[in-house]
């Protein structure tokens, strides 16, 4: 009753922000995103006669928070039908709790690691509606490549899933930089962030208003491979997004000295021809979408920055899978 599964990170391309259910998670709209493959989380599972479920995430006891990994474990003994606890030992290789979507890698690959622990066989639409009640986000990180999560309508969720829109093989050379400003945990969660925004917004239902155009214009930009089309309505989904926690009460400003000077640095980018465009979530680091021909000068600009300490570089990755070497 042991497995351990990879999962990783995704960014999303037209953002979740905003749920119409917390119990079950289920969002106000639609979202698309890429699987990222330098950003990856290891998880092994493992059921035994135990008092109680332990969790150790990067060599740290885990904490009881608002993401409820006890009680998402709950979830899946239940679906099982088994009594036991788990023991649960997780590593990422990328920062946590910076905006960078750590919880989408680590619900996604405890999930599938727990279902084959606990000698469950669900689909992958089964995985991603199982995962997105941990974590919203994590559920497109079952898939890889471009993924789209379906807002769907009913009250249970049954049509809520994510779904591959294209495999990573289908565009290899869109990139994702994801510039690193500050590794340190974020002050408002996206959770809390997201929940503020839906109940004190004015604008909230003008962001509801133009996400499906969002979503058709990278869904058919992704499938043409339309770099400026895919680029620039994520950017602007972006900003929207920000626009939204900016104007709750009280306001949300994740932004940083250094996430305007990597914006103006972008927005420089393109004037001198190059092509490139960025998103940020909710957090102070900034994502730069790009092509594979722009690498290098893109990265060179990035590190140039003051406030860049470092970069990750991000090609479209796999999905969540199930792999034999256990971290315990
Ligand atoms: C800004 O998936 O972390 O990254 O469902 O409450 O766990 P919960 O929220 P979470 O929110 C992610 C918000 C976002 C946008 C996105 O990834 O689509």
């Amino acid at each position: 009753m042991k497995a351990t599964a990879t999962a990783n990170a995704n960014i999303a391309l037209v953002k979740y922000w905003g749920k119409r259910s917390s119990d079950p998670i289920l969002p106000q709209n639609g979202s698309i995103s890429m699987t990222c493959d330098g950003m990856t989380t290891k998880t092994t599972v493992e059921f035994s006669e135990r008092p109680e479920h332990t969790v150790m995430i990067n060599d740290e006891e885990f904490k009881k928070d608002e993401k409820d990994i006890h009680g998402h474990i709950d979830r899946v003994c239940k679906l099982a039908g088994i009594k036991q606890h788990a023991r649960i030992i997780s590593e990422s290789n990328f920062p946590v709790a910076a905006g960078l979507a750590s919880s989408a890698s680590g619900f996604s690959a405890l999930t599938v690691a727990a279902c084959s622990a606990a000698g469950l066989k669900l689909s992958p639409k089964e995985l991603s509606i199982l995962t997105r009640q941990g974590s919203g986000s994590a559920c497109r990180s079952i898939f890889g490549g471009f993924v789209e999560w379906h807002r769907g309508n009913r009250e249970d969720g049954s049509d809520s899933y994510a779904e591959e829109i294209a495999a990573k093989e289908h565009w290899p050379d869109f990139r994702m930089i994801a510039t690193i400003v500050e590794a340190k945990k974020k002050p408002v969660s996206s959770r809390g962030g997201m929940a503020q925004t839906v109940a004190t917004c004015p604008y909230y239902k003008d962001w509801l208003a133009t996400v499906d155009e969002d979503l058709k214009a990278v869904r058919d930009g992704i499938k043409a491979r339309d770099f400026e089309k895919v680029g620039s309505t994520a950017e602007f989904n972006a900003l929207k997004m920000h626009a939204t926690m900016i104007t709750t009460k009280p306001s949300i400003i994740y932004w940083i000295p250094a996430t305007m000077e990597i914006i103006h640095a972008v927005r420089q980018m393109r004037e001198d021809g190059l092509q490139a465009y960025f998103t940020m979530d909710a957090g102070p680091n900034v994502k730069v979408l790009c092509q594979e021909k722009d690498i290098s000068e893109i990265t060179d600009r990035l590190k140039d920055l003051d406030g860049v300490t470092n970069t990750i570089l991000c090609k479209p990755g796999a999905g969540a899978k199930i792999v034999n070497d256990h971290l315990f």
